[in-house]
């Protein structure tokens, strides 16, 4: 019935008709790139208009809606998209932070969860899953991805698609999923957004495609192309990434989105002459949707009357826009997406703020715990400083959607009122700023923490320092918040230092200085009952790094599925120091590697098996490893396994992740777990590009972290 209704409908469309679902115009003054000037109403009003951003609210997007019913000859509704990218008004840790979790369900449960509050005010799609590898912590972006690895990426690319999509689309608590930025954005050189990139077509394919591929076949309806160019090509007008990769290759049948302004961008990165020539290039690339830029609006009817474009092109993104409409029951009924009463009802619920502090629960992860300085204890005199410790605003991170930073948002100083009873046991003091370099309020706080027992430093990043267009050359702590550690330390209390921030940042003075360090990313919505629960107790942290800590600045990129070199360097003790691929001043070594991440309580891995040294084409073989809780708590470990292929018909990573899982362990409590192993997941691009699995010796490691030591062997038999 799809294929007929819309073909039907195309029938009478004409061209102008056409050409006007291909066209977005933004509804607000927001805007992450230049503006376009055109005026949206009017736009509407002439039927020039197939999708509206940026428009929230069920009135709102009612009122737009009945305008282009009103206007347009053959009542096709209007898509609203919006950037819902880790939560709508529940708002959940930053995805950076979710991801530290290593839990699709979790993902999914957010995604779910964004889609069904977006969904009640109006919005049929959204701008995620964003899906981008990143390997350069300077990059303002790498808080909205799940970080360096494809492997954990496409696990959690696949959860969030599955969260906003759901089983169907045109039930009224889902939204269209958006994967973007298609392809390889996360590799900008020098980690400067918008940046270009340059890399072989190998690590292309092997690295930065997958969870997009991923997604293509989860199912997911629309792809967003990324700002950048690569190797040369700007992603917006690449044929070989839009029609031979993703609609050719993966047979996604869904529509593709330009970034912003992207078409127009084609210009300056020196790749169309002009407007008229940048519309041309995208549509031939396969960009179905200008979003904002007003190009295809202004240059597809000239380009086919010359000849350049085909109307097939035209009809092509045509129809993929209004089957999504189509399955979204947009046609059935425009405004179904449009009910005051299930707004109010949906926004807020109180399952929803459960389901997000869980996720930011889960999402804590311990980086440093000297003497079990954590969890504290409710008799212990705290003081809570630092300029993050009663913050609303930043605590839910950047690119938030309408998410509430002075009402629904709790501090950390709320959430720790709400477990300790006796106020004369706490006392909250900021004493900085984050970057504002101002002393005057510093006194205070050391007041305060030197009567106390420990303390409690809650430092980070404004919100938006990360995110777009927010790149750092340094990734220190800002401002004075160093300065001020080193004065706390000297008062001979112990120092626990909580951390918000989007990226990860170099704390190698923090480490050899503090007690204690939990990475609370910017944790959403509920985030500071998460960080005042995983304080005291309530929550024993389980999350593991996404992405690696470096020493310092200076070893970026660094990632741990590096390759080995023709001069490995093997560490303090290599009897060789010159002549090794090695730093003279700073260790190869990461601060806290990816997978890293402590628990109040101990595991000690042991009895690692593997249930035959030879795996077969059609075979598998299976590793088994004996987990014990050997601390005083109940905990959760993420066991993760990673293999190396010793030889290959091109050099591979020193270790891959092939597997992970979530284990929770009671205290004294041991279990066994197991992974499996087949040829499929030994593949990679051979010398010949083709994606195979080669026979050979391989390694295997499994273990709490990137460094997982317990290690065995196997050899792939032809
Ligand atoms: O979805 C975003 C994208 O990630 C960055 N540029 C703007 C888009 C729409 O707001």
């Amino acid at each position: 019935p799809r294929n007929e209704f819309v073909t039907e409908l195309m029938a009478k469309m004409t061209v102008d008709e056409k050409i006007a679902q291909l066209v977005q115009f933004t509804a607000d003054g927001t805007t992450t790139g230049p503006k376009s000037g055109d005026n949206f109403i009017e736009q509407i009003k002439k039927g020039n208009v197939g999708s509206i951003l940026n428009a929230t609210g069920v009135e709102y997007t009612r009122k737009l809606q009945e305008l282009n019913m009103a206007n347009s000859r053959l009542k096709i509704p209007l898509l609203f998209g919006y950037d819902v990218i880790h939560g709508y008004r529940t708002v959940f840790p930053i995805n950076l932070g979710e991801s530290a979790s290593w839990d699709p369900a979790l993902a999914e449960l957010s995604s779910k969860v964004a889609a069904a509050e977006a969904a009640a005010s109006g919005i049929h799609w959204t701008f995620a899953p964003m899906v981008d590898i990143a390997r350069d912590p300077r990059w303002g972006r790498v808080s909205e991805g799940s970080g360096e690895d494809t492997y954990l990426g496409i696990q959690l690319a696949i959860a969030r698609v599955k969260g906003f999509q759901g089983a169907d689309l045109s039930a009224v608590n889902t939204i269209l999923a958006c994967t973007k930025h298609f392809a390889a954005y996360g590799a900008a050189e020098a980690g400067r957004d918008y940046n270009t990139v340059d890399m072989s077509e190998r690590v292309l394919r092997e690295t930065y495609l997958p969870p997009f591929k991923a997604t293509v076949d989860a199912g997911v309806r629309t792809f967003m192309t990324s700002f950048n160019e690569i190797s040369g090509v700007p992603a917006t007008g690449s044929k070989f990434l839009l029609r031979d990769i993703l609609k050719g290759e993966w047979k996604f049948d869904g529509f593709v989105v330009t970034d912003y302004t992207a078409i127009n961008e084609l210009i300056p990165h020196g790749f169309a002459k002009d407007s008229i020539h940048a519309g041309e290039l995208s549509l031939k690339a396969g960009v179905d949707m200008d979003m904002v830029g007003g190009i295809y609006l202004k240059s597809l009817k000239k380009l086919l009357a010359e000849g350049k474009v085909t109307e097939a092109q035209i009809n092509d993104a045509c129809r993929r826009i209004l089957e999504a409409k189509y399955d979204l029951g947009l046609f059935e009924d425009p405004y179904r997406y449009n009910d005051v009463k299930r707004e109010k009802q949906e926004i807020y619920k109180k399952e929803y703020l459960d389901a997000a502090l869980t996720v930011a629960n889960k999402s804590m992860v311990l980086l440093k715990n000297s003497n079990n300085v954590l969890p504290l204890k409710k008799e212990q005199r705290v003081a809570f400083v630092g300029p993050l410790v009663s913050d609303e605003w930043n605590i839910i991170g950047s690119w938030a959607a309408t998410g509430d930073r002075n009402g629904y948002a709790v501090s950390v100083e709320e959430g720790v009122k709400k477990i300790i009873s006796d106020k004369s046991k706490i006392s909250f003091t900021k004493g900085i700023e984050i970057v504002d370099q101002r002393r005057d309020m510093m006194k205070a706080a050391l007041d305060a923490a030197s009567t106390a027992d420990v303390i409690v430093a809650v430092m980070g990043e404004f919100e938006n320092m990360t995110g777009e267009a927010a790149s750092r050359t340094v990734i220190d702590l800002p401002g004075i918040q160093k300065e001020f550690l080193a004065e706390l330390k000297k008062l001979g209390k112990p120092v626990v230092l909580v951390l918000m921030n989007g990226r990860p940042l170099t704390l190698s003075w923090e480490n050899g200085n503090m007690d204690a360090i939990l990475e609370a990313w910017f944790p959403g919505t509920m985030g500071g009952d998460a960080i005042a629960q995983t304080l005291y107790g309530i929550n024993n942290p389980s999350g593991k790094l996404p992405i690696t800590f470096p020493r310092t600045l200076g070893q970026v990129p660094i990632y741990y599925n590096h390759k080995n070199t023709g001069r490995p360097y093997l560490g303090s003790k290599d009897p060789e120091q010159k002549y090794k691929s090695r730093y003279i001043d700073s260790d190869n070594s990461p601060l806290y590697p990816f997978g890293y991440g402590l628990s109040y309580t101990t595991f000690e891995y042991s009895n690692l098996k593997i249930s035959s040294k030879e795996l077969t084409a059609n075979g598998t073989v299976k590793v088994t490893v004996d987990v014990a809780n050997t601390g005083n708590f109940d905990g959760e470990e993420i066991v993760q396994l990673y293999i190396q292929d010793e030889v290959g018909s091109v050099t591979r990573p020193v270790r891959e992740l092939k597997g992970f899982k979530k284990t929770a362990l009671k205290k004294g409590e041991k279990k066994t777990v197991e992974f499996d192993i087949k040829p499929d997941d030994l593949r990679f691009y051979n010398i010949d590009m083709q994606f195979v699995a080669e026979p050979g010796d391989f390694k295997v490691f499994v273990g709490g972290s990137s460094d997982a030591g317990l290690t065995t062997e196997f050899m792939l038999v032809k």
